[in-house]
């Protein structure tokens, strides 16, 4: 596996790839990889020839009062995992190479990015889209695989590609859960035994968000009054939002039907966790 550390050998290693007739997978990290971040890197595998691992931590996409600084860390472990998955390039720009001195171009999709976790992270997907822009362009991929926890991310990416005329297949991976429930994040470290406890309470509400839909409940509006309940009684979690949005336009949704998510965020002490279903999925992912 190659390490690539600067934009320019980057963009000169895709170039090389594309005039021998190899398609890229790109599968753009922050980095401190779990068993998720892995299954994108194997899905990326089947996809393309070459597979490309960015792992940057964006400042942009972080707000002032966010974790960027304690965000966990483990270039040597992850650059190992990666080899093991048979990535060709883990592509590690440092900060300043990715913004340098002067740099002041932004992307922002509007109206997808207000609501749910932009509501409560101002500039948030503006600095996602940006980085992965800057992605697109540089590694020159064919394939992007990205995780589905990251609802909402998925679909201002898909967004984005589409309204700027990328030819690029954005591939949507299911989420990755541990055996009892708990969605897999890199920020999950940050939670004490007890806390983690607390934050099977969102894994708890979506099976129950399914068994719902599963007996014929229609109504969204009954739905999230009986997750939100769920929510509020487990001690240690603070709701910030639940929501059954559309799929693509994540627009709320009144009734539940196919292409209606479940999705929500909540404070578990001082970290924020994330997690959504499609109810309609064959099963719990
Ligand atoms: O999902 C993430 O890890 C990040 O938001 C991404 C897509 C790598 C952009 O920094």
């Amino acid at each position: 596996m190659e390490i690539i550390r600067t934009p320019v050998a980057m963009t000169a290693w895709a170039n090389r790839m594309i005039a021998a007739g190899d398609s890229i997978a790109l599968v753009p990290t922050m980095g401190y990889f779990h068993e998720g971040h892995l299954s994108l890197m194997r899905q990326a595998r089947k996809l393309a020839k070459r597979v490309v691992v960015s792992l940057f931590v964006n400042p942009i996409q972080f707000g002032p009062q966010e974790d960027l600084a304690r965000y966990p860390r483990d270039f040597d472990r992850d650059a190992a995992l990666a080899e093991q998955e048979g990535v060709d390039v883990l592509f590690a720009p440092a900060v300043a190479a990715m913004y340098p001195e002067g740099s002041r171009t932004r992307v922002a999709v509007a109206g997808l990015t207000g609501g749910l976790c932009g509501g409560s992270r101002p500039g948030h997907f503006e600095g996602v889209t940006t980085v992965v822009a800057k992605l697109f362009h540089l590694v020159k991929p064919r394939f992007a695989v990205f995780g589905q926890k990251d609802f909402q991310q998925l679909a201002v990416i898909r967004r984005m590609t589409a309204d700027l005329n990328w030819d690029i297949e954005i591939v949507g991976h299911s989420i990755v859960r541990e055996a009892d429930g708990l969605a897999m994040s890199s920020r999950n470290v940050y939670l004490s035994a007890g806390e983690r406890q607390s934050a099977l309470g969102l894994s708890r509400a979506i099976r129950h968000a399914r068994q719902r839909v599963r007996e014929g409940l229609a109504d969204a509006a009954m739905l999230l009054r009986e997750v939100r309940e769920i929510l509020t009684a487990t001690p240690g979690i603070a709701v910030e939002y639940v929501e059954c949005v559309d799929e693509k336009t994540l627009a709320p949704a009144a009734r539940l039907a196919p292409g209606v998510v479940l999705a929500m965020a909540a404070r578990v002490g001082t970290t924020r966790l994330i997690d959504n279903d499609d109810l309609f999925a064959e099963e719990v992912k």
